[in-house]
């Protein structure tokens, strides 16, 4: 039985091959109700590439080992919408319980970690480094170090140039912060200053597969990507992210809308409007 999309259809049993592949691959999880995203974020791509249209592209790829086409398609079904100081009650949290308690719990070795997992195009990591300029100036002095990754390729090589444009800008960041700490090119773009960009390092993480070679933190970011992944798949990139957080007093935040409810490893915690977690002693 086709299921159609417009007036394109694509075989049940080529969706299913489809997005078992993707799911494999990135960890999102598609199911039916979802089909109107695969015409949307494919169909240009299947017109690049000289497929007739999208149901072609997938009919093609479900044919061939997962190679350039399969990724350039994985990374168009990303959702990777951000903004700068997404959620104040998170931030707020920050600079008031999690970052002061850091502080203090590294006092001794004066090292700061913190590993943003999900970051998009960057907005997240550059609104943490302001944030450590702008409240925490001490830190200036410590090894204050922020890891910031994400599974698509295009957004971290976004992330990594720092250059936003005048919608993105205006996205969360105050005309103080804006002016501060962004320097407009010749081609009306705003570019992040140095003084940023030598706090954080870009990398490419999969979550999904294994972080054998990822060190660990005293807070981890995990916000706004479990909601795209299947209940098992959740349960197994925490499971990773467990031994990720560096001790008990170590951080763990998830997106305004998220929840770890049935997880047994987490300690949830609520200070007014600012939710964390810790990891319980296994
Ligand atoms: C909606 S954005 C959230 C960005 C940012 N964390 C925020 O809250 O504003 C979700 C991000 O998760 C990334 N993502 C999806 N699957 C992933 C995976 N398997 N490994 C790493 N990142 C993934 C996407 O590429 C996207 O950039």
């Amino acid at each position: 039985m086709p299921i159609t999309s417009g007036l394109i259809p694509i075989g049940k049993q080529a969706f299913l091959d489809f997005t078992k592949t993707v799911r494999e691959n990135v960890g999102l999880a598609l199911d039916d109700s979802k089909e109107y995203l695969l015409d949307s974020r494919l169909s240009p791509i299947a017109k690049v590439s000289g497929y007739e249209n999208y149901a072609a592209l997938i009919q093609h790829l479900n044919a061939s080992p997962v190679g350039s086409l399969h990724w350039q398609s994985f990374e168009a079904l990303l959702t990777n919408e951000t903004m700068f100081f997404r959620d104040e009650h998170f931030f707020r949290g920050l600079i008031e319980i999690a970052i002061p308690s850091l502080i203090n719990k590294n006092k001794n070795n004066k090292k700061l970690h913190i590993w943003c997992t999900s970051v998009s195009t960057g907005q997240e990591a550059y609104s943490l480094a302001i944030l450590l300029k702008e409240h925490f100036p001490e830190l200036s002095a410590w090894d204050t170090k922020i890891y910031a990754s994400d599974v698509c390729n295009s957004a971290i090589t976004k992330a990594r140039a720092g250059v936003f444009n005048a919608v993105e800008i205006q996205r969360g960041l105050s005309p103080e912060l804006k002016q501060k700490y962004f320097k407009v090119d010749r081609d009306g773009f705003y570019v992040a200053d140095p003084c940023l960009k030598k706090m954080i390092h870009f990398f490419n993480v999969n979550l999904i597969e294994n972080l054998n070679e990822i060190q660990s933190f005293d807070l981890i970011l995990i916000r706004n990507v479990l909601i795209y992944f299947s209940p098992e798949t959740k349960k197994s990139v925490l499971t990773k992210i467990y031994s990720k957080l560096l001790d008990e007093e170590s951080f763990l935040m998830l997106g305004a809308s998220e929840s770890l409810i049935g997880d047994v490893t987490f300690t949830p915690h609520r200070v007014g409007k600012f939710s964390f977690f810790k990891k319980k002693p296994l």
